[in-house]
């Protein structure tokens, strides 16, 4: 299912003028990334469909609106580095990432547009909501940084907006195109917002412990921006007091050099055994996904699915 999603986007030509706007886009898609929304898409339609290929169009839409959040999101983080390449308000400028990335979330609709009209009446709302949703999760995270301190069930909210509805609406809109039923695709919904809630506190834990070649992004960015990460978010939950002011005044000192501020910050995890905690949440995540996957009907195989979700939770990319 990958190479099909690589075949594909590999074909769509971003040769075309303005430059200055499509070259990014050409720029972001052939960057690799792994896939895993419009796999996503085509497993959702596979587990009630034979000819997964129905999902293709959906599963390129899914895929370009991600890597659009990608544009904006690393203005918006300041991040420097993604797929190991430079991001592209670093290689270009901001306004290149804002309207490139405009551009993106607009042929995002242009490849839904293809679905056949019965199937479209259905996922262009999941769509839209999804969408709408990720904003509503960026927003929270933006809002946290400037935050003393954020509530584990805050956190949660933020990251099931941000990230899990993302994988949730693959999986509901590929089961959709396969004509599952609507309980069916509800508790696949299910499976991907547990799954996508493991993925994004396997990213948290990768931002500060990921090894930079294989994870392609920088390492510490999230301490350097003051991010509420599950790490940061736990270890102020459970510092004692004079902890939680050393943790605060290395976070908002403006003095220490980054490579110190984020060496302080990971040694005070270590010792409150923040790591630990994560894997956790991250085991208990995978668990709680695997009963609503129970619940679904599927025609075809699930384990290809289990498979790819255990991958996910444990990855170093
Ligand atoms: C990055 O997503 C954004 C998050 C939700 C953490 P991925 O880790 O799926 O990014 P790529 O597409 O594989 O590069
Ligand atoms: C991912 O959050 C959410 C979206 C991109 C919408 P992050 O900001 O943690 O993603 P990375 O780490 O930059 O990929
Ligand atoms: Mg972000
Ligand atoms: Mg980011
Ligand atoms: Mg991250």
């Amino acid at each position: 299912m990958q190479t099909i999603v690589q075949k594909y986007l590999a074909n769509i030509n971003w040769s075309i003028t303005p430059e200055q706007l499509y070259e990014p886009i050409g720029y972001t898609l052939e960057s690799g990334g792994k896939r895993i929304r419009p796999q996503l898409v085509l497993m959702g339609c596979a587990l009630f469909d034979s000819d997964f290929k129905k999902a293709l169009d959906a599963a390129i839409a899914v895929e370009i609106f991600h890597n659009f959040t990608l544009l904006h999101d690393d203005v918006m983080d300041h991040a420097e580095m993604r797929r190991n390449r430079p991001t592209v308000h670093t290689k270009w400028d901001e306004n290149t990432a804002i309207l490139s990335g405009d551009a993106m979330l607009i042929k995002a609709y242009r490849f839904l547009e293809k679905i056949e009209p019965e199937k479209l009446l259905k996922v262009l709302p999941i769509f839209s909501e999804m969408a709408l949703q990720v904003c509503e999760g960026q927003q929270y995270d933006m809002n946290f940084e400037n935050s003393e301190e954020i509530g584990e069930d805050e956190y949660f909210k933020m990251i099931r907006l941000k990230t899990a509805v993302l994988l949730a609406a693959s999986l509901q809109i590929g089961a959709i195109i396969g004509n599952a039923s609507t309980e069916d695709a509800h508790w696949l919904y299910e499976f991907g917002i547990a799954i996508g809630i493991a993925f994004q506190l396997r990213d948290d834990y990768l931002d500060v412990y990921g090894d930079p070649k294989i994870f392609g992004k920088k390492i510490g960015g999230d301490i350097l921006c003051k991010k509420k990460s599950f790490l940061l978010v736990n270890a102020l939950k459970t510092a004692k007091l004079w902890q939680k002011a050393e943790l605060k005044e290395i976070i908002n000192s403006d003095a220490l050099p980054d490579d110190e501020k984020i060496a302080k910050v990971t040694a005070i995890y270590n010792t409150m055994e923040i790591p630990q905690l994560c894997e956790k949440f991250i085991n208990n995540y995978m668990d709680k996904a695997l009963t609503y996957l129970d619940k679904v009907n599927a025609r075809f195989p699930k384990q290809p699915l289990i498979d790819l979700a255990i991958q996910l939770s444990g990855r170093k990319e």
